[in-house]
C-alpha cells in the first residue's frame, strides 16, 4: 500500500534531473496505482509539482509526518502539524490546479475515471489530541466537498520513537470522529495481519477479497482477545499502510506472517525486467531474508548467510548464491535468472 516516493516539491518543479531520477515508472502494461508523496510547504509549489507528476501517478500525498530535524527546520513534515491552515490551502490549491489541467478530482465520483487523481495527507498526532481534531477539521473542510480523498494517520507524536507502540486509543477517537467523513488509513505497527494491536472488520476475509486463505482468520483475532489485553475495535478504519514490516515481508498483505521464498523469487524476476542499483538489491534481500517485524521470527537465511550474501560483489554471484541456498534449503526452483539476462 505504501508505494510512495517522497521528494521536495521544489526539486521536482525546478530540477528535471530530480524528476527523472526520483520518479521512474514502468511503461510495460498497466501498472498498480502509485501515489507520489511530497514534502512541501507552499500551496503553489505543491500544486505545480502535482500537475507535473499527475500523468504518471494515481495521486499525490502531502507528508505532514516526517519528524527529522532538517525537515522540521524547513517547515516540512511534522512541522506542518502546527500549520493547519497552510496544509488546507496546499490541498485546495493542488486540487484546483489538477482540476484545471483536466484531471478528475471528484474523490469517490472519480475512482473509476482513468483521469481521476487523489489528493491526500499523512499526519502524526499531537500530545493534546484536541489539536489533531482541529487540524483534521480544518484540512477536511466542508463535508459535502471535502478537500482530501483520504487521510493516513501515524498515531505517534513527532517526539515518539518508533519503538514505542502506536497510540491505539488516539486512533480510535480519531476514526470514531472522522471515519464517516473521510477514509482513514493507519500507518504504524502493521507488522502482520494477525498481530495487529486492535480488531477491525477490515480483517474479516469476507470484507477483504484480496486477502488469501493464508490471511488473518477470525481464530487469529479471537486468540488476541484475552481478558488481560482486550483489544479495541476500530470499525471505522478504512485501510492499512506498512513501512518497516513490508520491507522485510512484501507478502504481508497476502496474509503471510513471515517472508516466503516465493517473494524473493518474485523480486528477483522483476529485477530482470526493471533493474535496480546492486546495493539496493542487496539491501532489499537482506531485509527479506532476516527475521521480520511480527511475532514469527523465522528467517529465510541465518546471519552468517546474510553476511555472505552481502559480500557478493555482482549480480551473477548473487544469483548463484541464492540458487545454492534455495537448493540447500529446499526452497523451490532455481531462479533461472542467468537464462533471462
Ligand atoms: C525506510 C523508511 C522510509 C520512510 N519514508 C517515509 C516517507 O517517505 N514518507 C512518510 O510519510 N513516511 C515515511 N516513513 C514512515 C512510515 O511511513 C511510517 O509512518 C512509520 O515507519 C511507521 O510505520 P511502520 O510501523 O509500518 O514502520 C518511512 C519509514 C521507513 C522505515
Amino acid at each position: 500500500m505504501e508505494a510512495t516516493s517522497e521528494r521536495s516539491n521544489q526539486d521536482i518543479v525546478q530540477n528535471r534531473f530530480a524528476r527523472d531520477s526520483d520518479l521512474t515508472i514502468s511503461t510495460n502494461g498497466p501498472q498498480p496505482p502509485t501515489v507520489v508523496q511530497f514534502g512541501a510547504n507552499d500551496p503553489k509549489e505543491l500544486a505545480r509539482a502535482s500537475t507535473l507528476v499527475a500523468p504518471y501517478a494515481g495521486g499525490v500525498d502531502l507528508n505532514c509526518g516526517c519528524p527529522q530535524s532538517w525537515a522540521c527546520a524547513e517547515t516540512l513534515g511534522a512541522a506542518l502539524m502546527e500549520k493547519r491552515e497552510l496544509v488546507r490551502d496546499m490541498v485546495i490549491e493542488t486540487r484546483e490546479y489538477l482540476r484545471r489541467d483536466g484531471w478528475g478530482v471528484g474523490k469517490e465520483r472519480d475512482v473509476d475515471n482513468p483521469k481521476g487523481r487523489s489528493v491526500s495527507v499523512k499526519i502524526r498526532v499531537h500530545k493534546d489530541l484536541r489539536k489533531t481534531m482541529d487540524f483534521i477539521t480544518t484540512v477536511l473542510g466542508p463535508s459535502q466537498d471535502r478537500h482530501i480523498d483520504w487521510l493516513t494517520i501515524h498515531p505517534r507524536t513527532r517526539q515518539t520513537p518508533s519503538s514505542t507502540p502506536i497510540n491505539v486509543e488516539a486512533l480510535e477517537i480519531l476514526t470514531t470522529n472522522f471515519g464517516d467523513k473521510v477514509p482513514i488509513l493507519l500507518s504504524g505497527d502493521v507488522f502482520t495481519l494477525n498481530s495487529l494491536p486492535f480488531t477491525s472488520p477490515l480483517l474479516d476475509p469476507a470484507n477483504t477479497p484480496t486477502l488469501t486463505s493464508k490471511s488473518i482468520t477470525t481464530d487469529n483475532v479471537e486468540k488476541k482477545k484475552t481478558p488481560q489485553s482486550p483489544l479495541l475495535n476500530l470499525p471505522k478504519l478504512s485501510g492499512l499502510m506498512s513501512a518497516r514490516a513490508i520491507l522485510a515481508n512484501p507478502a504481508l498483505y497476502a496474509g503471510y506472517d513471515a517472508c516466503p521464498w516465493e517473494a524473493v523469487e518474485t523480486f528477483m524476476s522483476h529485477l530482470a525486467r526493471a533493474p535496480l542499483p546492486f546495493k539496493l538489491v542487496q539491501h532489499h534481500l537482506s531485509e527479506m531474508c532476516a527475521p521480520g517485524m511480527g511475532p514469527n521470527k523465522n528467517a529465510l537465511l541465518s546471519k552468517p548467510e546474510r553476511n555472505a550474501m552481502l559480500s557478493c560483489t555482482n549480480m551473477v554471484d548473487l544469483v548463484d548464491f541464492l540458487d545454492e541456498k534455495a537448493r540447500e534449503k529446499g526452497y523451490g526452483d532455481e531462479f533461472g535468472l542467468r537464462r533471462v539476462v
